[in-house]
């Protein structure tokens, strides 16, 4: 009796030692030591973490990107953007029970998530964003319970097995999108009930949107479902997520009516729903969202008349119901839209078009002249030209559909996914020219090589006749087996977002009218020099006109569309787009304005065109 409890003494006080020796362990001594030896395995030694040091050893909390709390224990580490490559398996999770916020955003981080991130149990804000995770993402995660904000966005994390996670009461905002996540919706979500954020878009989910997304989830503002693979019918309970500001379902297999129940979320200011199979009518309950802004229901199978109510939504900026098959005559209502910018009415069976630009005019920015001539070709599509425009319109969606699978290089060496990170999703910061027929980024990707991508909205392409979009592949295929040393090289394209992106070869000079008369002043441009580029410019031609079959003809060869390497060496650039696009509306200032009548948009709202 007495020997069981003294064995019971002795086993408390080990406990009781060990727990004691644990919390000693994690001194700021200690986790100084962690990060260093963390660091240490980075291939490459960001300038910025030079104070993170043994011989500063002792300053821990005045080191860049870290916080203490009042006990001198790490309780911030944000290394956001800080150019970081390495492992987080490196990372001792043990000794950083304390940690409250842990940003690693926009680095290059890559292999898994470790399971050992569960050790973060003070954790509220745990931001991943952009690097190159892989592997699934692990159950433990969802032990993090004090966790509000969780951003594994711009990844490549796969589909885990949902069932094994635990619900995150005090999550509000979640964005998982641009990973490779697919199966089922995450049913762990399904209890989230704070959630006010959720982005699961541009994965490859399947299934049914479940009905507890409605009805558990009150309290969504935002609700991003874009480009997966869910189908429908979208449930009549969506009128339950009576705080959403901003509802995308676009590019999904929803189909099914869109429900009438819309106009009750009286706090939209936002809703994308194209090219997701829907049918049937327009809901007149539009009409009740005087907040709504962008309304994008184009390319479905609607085939209602527009309601008259849509007049009433007088904040629309944004207005796109093209390719449908909607009928009966434009109402007349649309005109009291005083703050629409953008309106998309093409590829319907729309009739009163004429009288309905008449009574537009004066609302429309002067710098729209050739309305009239819009309104026409409207006119056109939507009266006279039916079954052969369907015809046209499956080819163009065939050829988008294919194009969009289509790798990039043939032996496939970047995806598009690489290029969306590699430019921060074509953020400003990376632009390197807007030109005639784009904007050009530069990108450099994970081999650590560096390309061009030129980005063209369909919107603009939209001049080029649809039966044409066949022959634009062609060229384009055509155009990827072009070798010549003074021809810039076309890795790929793809079609995706409906935007139309060329991947070049990056040059490093830039185009010769920036070498002569760009903002860096002018450059001294020897004799030499200039004979290698007219000579260079002539190879390029000759062997455009003479030595490719069929014969490709610039047409368009201009001081920007000749770009210089380092040392001199011109490589004739734009062809191809040139020829296929039509010249008279290369200006973008002038095209963006849009009121295309007959195009499909798509690409991001405030894209910074104009
Ligand atoms: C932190 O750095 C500042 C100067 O950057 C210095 O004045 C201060 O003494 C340092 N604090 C500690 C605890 O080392
Ligand atoms: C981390 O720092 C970046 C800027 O360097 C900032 O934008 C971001 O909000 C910070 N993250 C946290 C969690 O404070
Ligand atoms: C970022 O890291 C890479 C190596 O991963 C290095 O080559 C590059 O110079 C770094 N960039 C900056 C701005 O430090
Ligand atoms: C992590 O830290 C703990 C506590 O200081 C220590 O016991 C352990 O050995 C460390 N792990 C690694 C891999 O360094
Ligand atoms: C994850 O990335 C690492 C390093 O880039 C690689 O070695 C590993 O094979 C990848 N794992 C998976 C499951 O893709
Ligand atoms: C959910 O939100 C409510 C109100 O904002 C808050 O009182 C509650 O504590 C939150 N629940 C959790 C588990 O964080
Ligand atoms: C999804 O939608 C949300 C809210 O509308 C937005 O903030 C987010 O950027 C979108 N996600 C992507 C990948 O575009
Ligand atoms: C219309 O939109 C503007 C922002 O563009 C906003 O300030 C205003 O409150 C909105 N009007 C209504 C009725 O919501
Ligand atoms: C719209 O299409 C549905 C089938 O999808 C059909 O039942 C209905 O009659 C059509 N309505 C009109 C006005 O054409
Ligand atoms: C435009 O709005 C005004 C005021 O609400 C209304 O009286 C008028 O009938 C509307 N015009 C059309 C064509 O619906
Ligand atoms: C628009 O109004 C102006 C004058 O107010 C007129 O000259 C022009 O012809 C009108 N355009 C159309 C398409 O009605
Ligand atoms: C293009 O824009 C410029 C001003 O930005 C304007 O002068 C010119 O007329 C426009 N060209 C066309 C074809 O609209």
């Amino acid at each position: 009796m007495r020997s069981t409890r003294n064995t019971c003494l002795v086993l408390f006080h080990i406990l009781l030692f060990s727990l004691l020796s644990l919390k000693i362990t994690a001194s700021p001594r200690t986790q100084a030591d962690a990060l260093i030896r963390w660091k240490n395995t980075f291939s490459f030694q960001p300038s910025s973490l030079a104070s993170w040091s043994l011989t500063n050893i002792n300053n821990l909390c005045n080191w860049t990107s870290i916080v203490c709390d009042s006990a001198g224990t790490v309780s911030e580490i944000n290394l956001s953007g800080e150019n970081i490559t390495g492992v987080l398996t490196e990372f001792n999770f043990t000794e950083f029970a304390t940690l409250t916020r842990f940003d690693l955003s926009s680095n290059n981080i890559e292999g898994i998530i470790p399971s050992d991130i569960a050790r973060l149990t003070e954790l509220e804000y745990l931001n991943l964003f952009y690097n190159y995770f892989n592997g699934t993402i692990p159950h433990q995660l969802s032990n993090l319970q004090k966790v509000w904000y969780l951003d594994l966005g711009a990844n490549l994390l796969e589909s885990p097995d949902w069932s094994n996670f635990s619900a995150m009461p005090s999550l509000q905002h979640l964005s998982l999108d641009l990973n490779e996540l697919h199966l089922e919706f995450p049913s762990f979500v399904l209890n989230c009930r704070n959630l006010t954020y959720l982005d699961l878009s541009l994965n490859k989910l399947s299934g049914q949107i479940p009905e507890l997304v409605f009805t558990n989830l009150g309290k969504l503002q935002y609700l991003n479902l874009t480009e997966n693979q869910f189908h429908g019918p979208l449930s009549t309970n969506i009128s339950k997520l009576s705080n959403l500001v901003q509802l995308r379902f676009a590019s999904n297999k929803l189909g099914g009516p869109i429900p009438e129940d819309i106009g009750l979320l009286s706090d939209l200011q936002l809703i994308e729903l194209f090219n997701s199979s829907f049918s049937g009518k327009i809901p007149s309950s539009l009409g009740q969202l005087k907040k709504l802004q962008i309304l994008d229901l184009h390319l479905n199978a609607l085939n209602s008349t527009i309601p008259s109510e849509l007049g009433l939504c007088t904040n629309l900026t944004y207005l796109a119901l093209a390719k449908n098959q909607l009928s009966g005559e434009v109402p007349l209502s649309l005109s009291n839209l005083t703050k629409l910018s953008e309106l998309g009415l093409g590829y319907n069976l729309l009739s009163g078009l004429q009288l309905f630009f008449n009574n537009l005019n004066g609302t429309i920015p002067p710098e729209i002249e050739n309305l009239a001539s819009l309104a026409t070709f409207d006119v056109n599509t939507n009266q006279l030209r039916k079954t052969k425009l369907i015809d046209k319109e499956t080819k163009s969606s065939q050829w988008r559909d294919s194009s969009e699978s289509l790798i990039w290089e043939r032996e496939g060496k970047f995806t598009f996914g690489d290029i969306v990170k590699a430019t921060q999703d074509f953020s400003g910061e990376y632009c390197i020219g807007k030109g005639g027929f784009g904007i050009v980024y530069k990108a450099l990707l994970p081999t650590g090589q560096m390309v061009a991508v030129k980005k063209l909205r369909m919107s603009d392409t939209s001049d080029v006749p649809l039966s044409n979009s066949q022959s634009f592949e062609n060229e384009i295929r055509v155009l990827t087996d072009v070798r010549h040393r003074n021809i810039i090289k076309l890795h790929g394209f793809c079609s995706k977002r409906g935007c139309l992106y060329l991947v070049y070869e990056y040059v490093k000079r830039g185009s010769l009218g920036k070498v002569l008369y760009g903002l860096e002043g002018k450059e001294e441009l020897d004799w030499a020099a200039r004979v290698k580029i007219v000579q260079g410019v002539a190879h390029a031609t000759a062997y455009l006109h003479h030595d490719c079959s069929p014969p490709i003809v610039h047409r368009d060869i201009s001081l920007n569309n000749i770009l210089l390497e380092a040392d001199f060496e011109p490589r004739l650039s734009d062809f191809g787009t040139a020829r296929l696009l039509n010249p008279d509306t290369s200006n973008w200032t002038y095209s963006c304005w849009l009121l295309w009548l007959h195009g499909s948009r798509a690409c991001p709202h405030n894209a910074g065109y104009r």
